[in-house]
Order: C-alpha cells, then structure tokens, then sequence
C-alpha cells in the first residue's frame, strides 16, 4: 500500500480502517510496518545466498514451538524407572511412541537442530563471500557471532536431555574439558556439572538453560541483530551501498520495497527449504547418524563408556581445532591449548570487520589471493569437520594440525594479504550476474 493509501484507508470509514486508526493512535503499527517492511528499501539484486536470513528465523520459530510441545511431555530426570530406565530416556521414548504425532514433534526438533546449522552455516558463508561483515555492518556481524555462540551452547544442551549414551559421555567429555584451565579448572567444571560426574543436577540445569534461559538470549540477539540491520540496510552481491544513490524523494536508486517484491521471494526459498526439509524429516530423521548418533538410542549409563565419543556434525569442525593441539606450551597442558583453540576458532570470526582491509567487499571484486586463500580455507573446515567424525590416528592427527594452522592463517594474516591483493573497482550500481 502507498503512503496516501494508509491515509485513506484509516478514514474510510470501515470496521477495520477505524481499528486501524484508533491502534495507530496508541502503538506505532503502520509506522513500524512501513519502516521494516513497506518502505524498508532492499537492494535489487538479492540471489540465492540472501535466502538463509529469513530461513533461520524460520527456523527459530519451529524450533521454539516444537519445543514447547516436547517440554509438555519431557521430564528431566536421571532416576530409574521401574523398569530400570532413565525417567528422562523413557519420557522421550513416550514421545515417540505414545504421544499422538510426539515423533513428528521430537524429529522436528531434532532434525531442525542440524538444519538450523545448515542454514546459519551457509548464512554466515555468505557474509565472508560478499564481506557483509564490513562497515557499517560491523555491529550485525557481531550479533551474528554472538547467536553461533550461543546458538552451539542450546544446541549442546539439548543434546544432554534425552539422556542416552552419547549425551551423557558427550557432556561429560565437554564440561570436562573446563577442568584443562589452570587452578579454577577443576572446582569450575564441578560447578557446572553441579556435581562430581554429569548427574541429575546437570540435567536439570541444562533443560532449565535450553529452555528457558538460552532461548530469550537468541531471540533478544535476533531482534538486535535485525534491526542493526534496518538501521544501515543490506549489503548485497556487488558490495555496492545502495543508500549512497538516492533519487530525489530519498529512495535509494538500486533498492526496492521489502515488502511485497522480498516477501513474496523468500517465499519461494520458504516453499523449498520445507519441501527438503520433509524429505529429509520424513524418510531419513536421523540423518545416517549424523543428525542422532545411533548410540544416543541406548539409555545413559556412567558405568559404560562408548568405544568412540563424537559430537554431532556441526560442532566437528571445532573439536578437531582441540584434538589437533597436542603438545604442551609454558608447562601448561595441551588440552588446555585445545581448549583455547577450539574457543579461539569460533570467536575469531568475531574480528573479520578489523582483519579485512581489502578496498572492495564483494568477492566479485576482490583479488586472487582472497579467493584462493578462502577456497583453501573453506576445504580446510570441511576436512576438519569430517575428522571431528573419525577417531584420531597419527597420520589424521597431523592433517587436522596442517588444516588447524590455514584456518587461523587466513584470519590472522588477512590485514596482510587483503592490502596486496589486486581488486576490481566496485561498480557505481549494482549489477546483474
Ligand atoms: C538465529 C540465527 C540468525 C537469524 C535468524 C538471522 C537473521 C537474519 C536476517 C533475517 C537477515 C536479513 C536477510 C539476509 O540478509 O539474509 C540477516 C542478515 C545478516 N546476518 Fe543474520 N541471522 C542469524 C545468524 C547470523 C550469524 C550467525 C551471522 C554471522 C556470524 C549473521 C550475519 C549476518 C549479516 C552480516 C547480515 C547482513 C547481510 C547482508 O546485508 O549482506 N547472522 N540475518
């Protein structure tokens, strides 16, 4: 609707104009839906990788109503039932099978833990590759860290609630990993255990974060990260900032309304994710393994402790960066090392703004030395991912050491080699590919 549309609208004389009118006396509705939506101006040449925005929204709000649903059933409890199981085990067994559709709920959720990384994965590749990160976007990019982070903390407790093998030796071998720091190590991870070993105290304070606690902190960065977002608008493909060309109403000359033209585009990216998504849901819930290891279907047992401890997929990436450090430094123990490098792998992306001093923002643009150091790097995170998988060997120890030392290469040296490379000049306006 145009401006003078609203206007007219809201004195019609209509049930739903007047109601109209007497909210936007009171809440600001009609602006609110203007500035985000109606003439909130979006670059025109949005492709294929804007698409993972709305879909991790999407996204959140399955996972957090699927949610509520399996909290109605779930109990997080370490007892033995009568039968000698784990309460909390059995209570997910219930859901699967005497909850009406419980299964469809509980694989939801569990298959949308993986597709919610799948989609922040490609969301954030798209930032590197189109350097979205970069002024005036730095703020964005920095909520945007701090919900992987915390995205990774809900995702690592949930994985402890349906209490089989590999969430309880998964958190066992993590929260344990707290105990490498020195001095406060080892009270440090009793306090967050709250116990000696992972325990029903555990338990219950991890579904207490996972449900309640986590979750407003992500939809609080959400909010924060969106509307950075609306206050210094999109970047796009060609890096161009649209906001620097205006015609003479001040409507940027390459942006066109979110509202309807973005809408109705990413519900088409909408359509497909869910259509993929079923499939996925449907005929492979557990993903191979991948998305629910086969040992998380045997109830949780201390005395017990699997052959072979991985973490789910996504988080493999950062396990290998900590099984790679090997030697001690400063008499301080390697595991600690690992530890810092595995914190340091994720947090670093957090400084991409102040490392990149390439003149332009686009790949599109940019010289060989980024493109090539990126594919390297991209190749490096995949093969660190898949080792994460496998049980460590010496010959696959030292390749995660060669892959850990590019991927913190192309970090660290990027003041560098992003100020030889030989770049394009970024057009004037935004172009079509
Ligand atoms: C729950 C997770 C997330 C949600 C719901 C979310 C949502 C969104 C939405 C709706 C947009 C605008 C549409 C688009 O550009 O695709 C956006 C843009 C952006 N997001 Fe996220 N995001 C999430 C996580 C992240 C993460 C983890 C990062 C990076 C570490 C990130 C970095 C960015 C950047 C840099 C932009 C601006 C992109 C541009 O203008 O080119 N986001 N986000």
């Amino acid at each position: 609707m145009g401006a003078s549309n609203y206007e007219k609208f809201k004195t019609d004389g209509s049930l739903a104009g007047n109601v109209l009118e007497w909210v936007d006396a009171r809440f600001p509705l009609t602006a609110s839906w203007k500035a985000h939506l109606s003439e909130y101006y979006a670059p025109k040449n949005f492709n294929f990788w804007y698409f993972f925005g709305s879909l991790a929204l999407l996204v959140l709000v399955l996972q957090i109503v699927t949610g509520i649903f399996l909290t109605m059933h779930y109990k997080p409890d370490a007892s033995l039932n009568a039968s000698g199981v784990p309460v909390a085990f059995a209570a997910v067994e219930y859901i699967m099978r005497d909850v009406p559709w419980g299964w469809l709920i509980r694989y939801m959720h569990s298959t949308g833990a993986s597709a919610f990384f799948i989609v922040v994965y490609l969301h954030m590749y798209r930032g590197l590759i189109y350097g979205s990160y970069r002024k005036p976007r730095e703020l964005i990019w920095v909520f945007g860290v701090l919900i992987f982070l915390a995205l990774m903390a809900e995702a690592f407790m949930g994985y402890l609630l349906p209490w089989g093998q590999m969430s309880y030796w998964g958190a066992q071998v993590i929260v344990n990993l707290f105990g490498a720091i020195p001095l406060i190590g080892e009270p440090l991870s009793i306090w967050i255990r709250g116990d000696f070993v992972v325990g029903d105290a555990t338990l219950n304070r991890f579904f207490s974060f996972h449900v309640i606690a986590v979750p407003f902190v992500l939809v609080g960065l959400v909010a924060a990260h969106i509307l950075a977002l609306h206050e210094v608008g999109s970047n796009n493909p060609d890096g161009v900032e649209i906001k620097k060309k205006k015609d003479e109403k001040g409507i940027p000359l390459d942006g066109i309304p979110f509202h309807p033209y973005y809408t109705v585009k990413d519900i088409v990216g909408v359509v497909v994710f869910l259509a993929v998504f079923s499939i996925i849901l449907f005929f492979m819930p557990e993903g191979g393994g991948y998305f629910l290891e086969y040992n998380n279907f045997i109830p949780a047992d201390p005395l017990v402790t699997p052959p072979h401890i991985a973490p789910v997929w996504y988080f493999t990436p950062y396990y290998s960066l900590l099984r790679a450090i090997t030697y001690p430094l400063f008499g301080i123990d390697a595991k600690f090392w690992g530890v810092v490098a595995m914190g340091a792998g994720v947090v670093i992306f957090a400084f991409l703004p102040w490392l990149d001093r390439s003149p332009s923002k686009s790949i599109r643009y940019r010289g060989p030395i980024f493109k090539g150091f990126l594919a390297v790097w991209l190749v490096c995170f995949f093969i660190l991912g898949y080792l994460g998988v496998l049980a460590p060997t010496p010959g696959r120890t030292l390749v995660s050491q060669i892959c850990t030392f590019i991927y913190f290469a192309f970090f660290l040296l990027m003041p560098i080699y992003t100020k030889l490379d030989k770049c394009q000049p970024e057009p004037d306006r935004v172009t079509f590919k």
